[in-house]
């Protein structure tokens, strides 16, 4: 039986500690046990900590074998100035979990196989997955975005869990809607909240899987049979469920393909496949709304094109827009770190000339304790770290620990805004020039600029930025050429 999370718990301001174990997940009980005794000793070891910040020195901690890593993942409760939490003043919520890596994308199970002419379309998923991990480091929103629609989803599925609570009173359906644009990263959004759901309601749900349909491939190959997919579809999610131990995660990529507009499909003469697809889809969904241990997340590009019926039972409507310039920044900052960490590019010599004498001292160093020095008893001085919960474009970049190769953003706007020939303000004005193109053109603009505009061997990191700016140009042209 599933443990209840306390009407007390949901109501302290508390910290989501992150531990990710080295093997296969222990036993329950062990897993309690070092949930216990790193609450224990970070209380002990720390006054304060920092959202992203990454935690080691457990030595002489009972099971301290099995940690691999530690992280202050997310801050629930009221809105927090400075980015320090007093670990006194804060609940810890701390999960253990380990990623399961059997199941590779391409082997994973199916469960839509009834007949040998039918092609899988739906894919389940161990969660949580070591193929899922890089997911939700890699994305860069502003306004904190998925840590808010984490907080959103885990206070949902914590509440259908209230004992005592009638479902039946409420129309509730813990059904979700990321829209946008293509490329903006809702697929990819869609998968990271399942694979975090799944760590930060450890205790609650135990278990958890994920299922993907490919609403697209449903119904192009099904077609005059997709409504009987969808069905027997749902209805093996709703037995999966039935173990209320067990989270399950729905995600429904590109949902308009099956949820699309009956009004459309009950015009013109045309096989009718569309309507009876969405009248099974609203069937489905209804059936599922009294399991509690179930969520379903749906992406779509077009949501103009979605049944109001779909959309009335929609509980969240996200819109996830195409980055913003201070994302866009922070996107090719991530790129050009990787290649200079994987050495495509060369970054001994100074990415960035010195700042003027006059400026604040370096803040961008996060406070990560890895030398395990005794200061990390002491609250960090505001000259220090910037916390990460501040501003969330930034917080989002700064859990991924790398050395700075190009500064974070608010480094940049501070130091070297003023300085045109620095590589960070080149990558800034470019940024500004990108907005409007999605996360994923930008994801591609620094390796192909590399590819198309240098010509090998060891590239220093001024070059790789007038690759990326050539590459931004042709990008440009094309995008302007095009409309
Ligand atoms: N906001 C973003 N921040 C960082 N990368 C992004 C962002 N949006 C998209 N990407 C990149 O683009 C790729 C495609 O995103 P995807 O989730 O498939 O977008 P969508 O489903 O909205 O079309 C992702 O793998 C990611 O690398
Ligand atoms: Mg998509």
């Amino acid at each position: 039986m599933a443990a209840k999370m306390s009407h007390d718990e949901l109501l302290k301001p508390t910290l989501h500690v992150e531990a990710l174990l080295k093997a296969s997940p222990p036993a329950p009980h062990i897993n309690q046990e070092i949930c216990a005794a790193l609450a224990e000793r970070l209380k002990e070891d720390y006054e304060t900590v920092t959202i992203g910040q990454r935690l080691n020195g457990f030595d002489g901690m009972k099971h301290c074998a099995l940690l691999l890593e530690v992280e202050i993942a997310d801050y629930t409760g009221p809105e927090h100035k400075t980015g320090y939490f007093d670990l006194q003043n804060n609940q810890l919520d701390v999960q253990a979990y380990s990623l399961t890596s059997d199941d590779t994308p391409d082997t994973r199970r199916t469960i839509d196989q009834t007949s040998a002419d039918e092609v899988p379309k739906t894919r389940i998923l161990t969660l949580p997955h070591s193929f899922l991990n890089e997911a939700w480091t890699s994305l860069v929103f502003d306004d904190n975005l998925p840590a808010r629609l984490l907080r959103y989803l885990v206070r949902m599925l914590s509440m259908m869990s209230q004992p005592g609570l009638n479902l039946s009173t409420f129309n509730w359906n813990r059904l979700c809607l990321l829209h946008g644009p293509p490329g903006s990263g809702k697929s990819t959004l869609c998968r990271a909240l399942s694979q975090k759901l799944s760590i930060r309601l450890g205790n609650v749900l135990p278990n958890a899987i994920l299922v993907e349909i490919n609403a697209n491939a449903m119904l192009s190959k099904y077609f005059g049979e997709s409504g009987k997919l969808i069905g027997g579809t749902f209805e093996r999610i709703h037995s999966m469920a039935q173990s209320r131990s067990t989270l399950v995660c729905v995600v429904i990529d590109e949902v308009e393909t099956i949820a699309s507009l009956r009004s459309k499909s009950t015009s013109g003469s045309e096989c009718n496949d569309g309507l009876r697809a969405t009248n099974q889809l609203l069937t489905s969904l209804d059936r599922l709304r009294n399991l509690p241990n179930i969520i379903v997340i749906c992406t779509s590009n077009l949501i103009d094109a979605i049944d109001s019926a779909f959309l009335d039972r929609v509980d969240i409507k996200q819109l996830i827009p195409a980055p913003s310039p201070a994302a866009i920044y922070n996107i090719f900052r991530s790129c050009i770190s990787e290649l200079v960490r994987s050495s495509l590019v060369d970054s001994s010599k100074p990415a960035t000339p010195p700042p003027p004498p006059s400026t604040p001292p370096n803040r961008t160093t996060r406070a990560t304790n890895n030398n395990k020095s005794k200061k990390r008893k002491l609250a960090p001085a505001r000259t220090d770290p910037e916390p990460a919960s501040s501003s969330s474009v930034d917080s989002s970049w700064s859990v991924v620990s790398q050395p700075e190769i190009i500064p974070t953003f608010s480094e940049m706007k501070v130091k070297y805004e003023s300085q045109p020939a620095s590589p960070a303000c080149r990558i800034w004005l470019l940024a500004q020039r990108c907005h409007g193109l999605s996360g994923r053109t930008l994801r591609r603009l620094p390796i192909l600029g590399l590819a198309m505009y240098t010509w090998g061997g060891l590239v220093d990191l001024e070059e790789a930025v007038a690759a990326l700016e050539a590459a931004v140009e042709q990008e440009l042209m094309v995008v302007k050429g095009g409309t």
